[in-house]
């Protein structure tokens, strides 16, 4: 299972008065151990901070569940659906007990005006775990890869409805 990712610290690349008018509009929540922070497939417009604790993040199939990783204080989650569209391509849950701001999607709007270098590393973040967790893909069984080949196409779909003004189905 993958641990923390460097990139995914975004805060160290933030100008210290960006950082503090982010933290203070975000919303601090707390978790309990094994509480789930955010469902796969719920399309939820907010990506989470870890302040203290971590989070595990595992992807949910019909019969079983893939671990992906675990992330810690200073790391973010939820960046994927946000800056893609797509459902969450998986479940956050806490470990044990953790505090995460909650960042809207309005907010990062903001932050990308005011740090251009956001966009890049939000950007890499996304491909590095998406990268990990195709690699993970390769390994699963083949009922589980056609599930999730299935939810690609769908989303797929929903991306091509989007970008086109019309919809397109799978014939
Ligand atoms: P999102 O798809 O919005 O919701 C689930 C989140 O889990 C996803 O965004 C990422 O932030 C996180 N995630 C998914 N795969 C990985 C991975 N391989 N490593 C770290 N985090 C991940």
């Amino acid at each position: 299972m993958a641990t923390t990712v460097a990139a995914s610290r975004f805060l160290r690349f933030l100008e210290p008065e960006e950082e503090n008018a982010l933290l203070a509009a975000a919303s601090k929540r707390s978790f309990e151990r094994n509480e789930v922070v955010l469902d796969q497939d719920v399309p939820l417009r907010a990506i989470y901070l870890i302040e203290q604790g971590s989070v595990r993040v595992e992807r949910q199939g019909r019969e079983r569940s893939t671990p992906l990783a675990i992330l810690g204080a200073g790391e973010f989650f939820g960046e994927m659906s946000v800056l893609t569209g797509a459902k969450r391509s998986a479940t956050v849950y806490a470990v044990g007990d953790a505090v995460l701001y909650e960042i809207t999607k309005q907010h990062i709007a903001r932050l990308l005006d005011s740090n251009p270098r956001l966009a890049g590393i939000m950007s890499r973040t996304v491909a590095e775990r998406q990268l990990r967790n195709l690699a993970a893909a390769v390994q699963l069984p083949p009922e589980v890869r056609a599930e999730q080949h299935k939810n690609m196409v769908e989303q797929l779909m929903r991306s091509m409805t989007k970008c086109f003004g019309r919809m397109v189905r799978a014939v």
